[in-house]
C-alpha cells in the first residue's frame, strides 16, 4: 500500500527537519563499506523530498554535512562531496519542475568548487520557486552560526546600521 496515502493531510507539520544520521551504521551492519551507506542515504533523500512536495510540506530541512564532519577521513569526506554535487546535477530537474526552492545554512564557502557551484547555481536558478523550500544544512554547525551573528551584529553595531 502506498505510504502516503495513509497519512492524514489534514494534521501535518509545516516545517520537518532531518538529521541525517546513521548511514555508517546502516551499512557496517550490512557488512558494507560505510560509503555505501552514503550512497543509500542519498537516495533516501530524492524519497524524502518527493514525498514531502507531494504532501504540501511547505519547508524541509536536511542536516546532510556538520561543521564537525570535515574531521572524516578524507576518502569519505570526498566520497560525500561527490554524493553532493552527483545529487544536485541529477535532481535539478526534479527540483525545478517541482517549484521546490533550494537554500542552504552552514559555511557553504568551505565546499570543494564543483560542489559550491552546482549548489549556488540551483539555489539562484530555484530562488522564486514557491512550492516548497528545501535547506541543506552544509558545513553547518550551531555554535558557528551564533558565532557568525554575533559578528555580524558587532559589524553592524560598530557601522552604526544595528536598531
Ligand atoms: C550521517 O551518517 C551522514 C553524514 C555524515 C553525511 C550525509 C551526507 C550525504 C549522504 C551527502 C549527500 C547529501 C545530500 C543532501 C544529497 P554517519 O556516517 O554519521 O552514520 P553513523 O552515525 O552510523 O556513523
Amino acid at each position: 500500500m502506498d505510504v502516503l496515502a495513509r497519512i492524514d493531510r489534514s494534521r501535518l507539520p509545516r516545517h520537518i527537519a532531518i538529521i541525517m544520521d546513521g548511514n555508517g551504521r546502516w551499512a557496517t551492519g550490512r557488512g558494507l563499506p560505510r560509503t555505501e551507506g552514503h550512497r543509500h542515504g542519498t537516495d533516501s533523500v530524492s524519497d524524502v523530498v518527493r514525498a514531502s512536495r507531494e504532501l504540501g510540506i511547505g519547508h524541509l530541512t536536511l542536516y546532510a554535512f556538520s561543521a564537525q564532519n570535515w574531521k572524516r577521513d578524507r576518502g569519505e569526506v570526498s566520497t560525500l562531496m561527490d554524493l553532493l554535487h552527483d545529487y544536485l546535477a541529477r535532481e535539478r530537474a526534479e527540483i525545478m519542475d517541482n517549484a521546490i526552492r533550494l537554500t542552504a545554512i552552514g559555511e557553504i564557502e568551505r565546499l570543494p568548487p564543483h560542489v559550491f557551484d552546482r549548489l549556488t547555481v540551483l539555489m539562484r536558478d530555484s530562488a522564486k520557486n514557491a512550492g516548497m523550500t528545501l535547506t541543506l544544512a552544509l558545513s553547518y554547525g550551531a555554535r558557528e552560526e551564533l558565532v557568525r551573528a554575533a559578528q555580524a551584529a558587532a559589524r553592524a553595531a560598530v557601522a552604526g546600521t544595528l536598531p
